[in-house]
């Protein structure tokens, strides 16, 4: 019964979560969606909202807790909230670099691990982490990004193996490039070396303007109700037109693929 499905969504003020929530309310789940500042952001109408922030023990604790003990069961967790740091390998101190993997990789770790004994109480329980194809098609100037996904991406596979006979999912969905919030919310690395710009400059605009003409984030959404609905879900859903290269990436000379990156983010003069 899809209406007594308990489903919690992070980063449901914007983007993607918005649009899976309210996907999901359409089909008569019970969604629940956090925001770091929900008043200020507010969410689709219907969502139970819980300020969370995916950084911090003690909000992700408690913001678990107050879901748990408002609804009894938790069916289904979307690690959804992140940003996007751009700036080069070197550029990037190691204190930017480390926000970027404590939200993007940590955020869904933590998550993951405080709703896992309600799921393991209950035996069943449903995983799904929002990735990148940046995990397997890596964006220069968005290494840390890159990183961050890609071991989401690992993390998940190997959890996958630990829980499934626990009766809990794991899926991943590799978004490519989509019109949300992120290019807007983008941070910047604030060291910039001048020996790369004029390449992180011809890097960065082709994002923007990737971001710009990305397509519709409903898609994502409407694979979160396909993953959920489905009854052997897979490990990984590529979606977006991008999607097709994370094929491609195995079929084709690694050559093929490194000019078609270094002209598509205009590398080279
Ligand atoms: N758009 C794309 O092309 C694309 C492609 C691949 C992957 N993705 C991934 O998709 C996910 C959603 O992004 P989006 O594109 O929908 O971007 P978005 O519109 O900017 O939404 C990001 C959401 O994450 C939340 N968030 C950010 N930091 C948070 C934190 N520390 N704790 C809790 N919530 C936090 C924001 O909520 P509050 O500010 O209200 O807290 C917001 O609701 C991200 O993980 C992103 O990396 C996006």
């Amino acid at each position: 019964m899809v209406e007594n499905r308990v489903v919690l969504i992070t980063g449901a003020s914007s983007g993607f979560g918005r649009e899976t929530a309210r996907i999901l309310l359409g089909q008569g789940f019970k969604v629940y969606g956090t925001s770091r500042n929900p008043t200020t952001k507010p969410q689709e109408s219907g969502v139970g909202v819980i300020a969370l922030d995916v950084d911090s023990d003690d909000s992700v604790q408690s913001g678990v807790k107050e879901l748990i003990d408002e609804t009894g069961r938790l069916d289904v967790l979307v690690n959804n909230a992140g940003y996007v740091l751009t700036g080069g390998a070197e550029e990037t101190t190691i204190a930017e670099a480390r926000a970027q993997l404590e939200t993007d990789f940590f955020g869904p770790v933590r998550m993951t691990k405080a709703v896992l004994p309600t799921m393991r109480m209950q035996g069943s329980g449903q995983i799904i982490n929002i990735s990148s194809m940046a995990a397997f098609l890596p964006v220069p100037f968005e290494g840390y990004y890159a990183a961050a996904k890609a071991a989401l991406l690992a993390w998940s596979e190997a959890l996958r193996h630990e829980v499934k006979s626990l009766g809990i999912k794991i899926s991943v969905i590799e978004p490519g490039f989509f019109k949300t919030n992120l290019g807007e919310a983008r941070k910047v690395a604030k060291y910039p070396i001048r020996d790369y710009d004029h390449l992180r400059v011809r890097a960065i605009s082709a994002l923007d303007e990737d971001f710009r003409n990305g397509a519709d984030p409903k898609i994502v959404g409407e694979t979160a109700l396909r993953i959920i609905t489905s009854k052997n879900p897979k490990l990984e859903y590529a979606v977006g037109r991008e999607g097709r290269y994370r094929r491609l990436k195995h079929l084709m000379p690694q050559s093929i693929i490194e000019n078609g990156v270094r002209r598509h983010w205009k590398l080279d003069p």
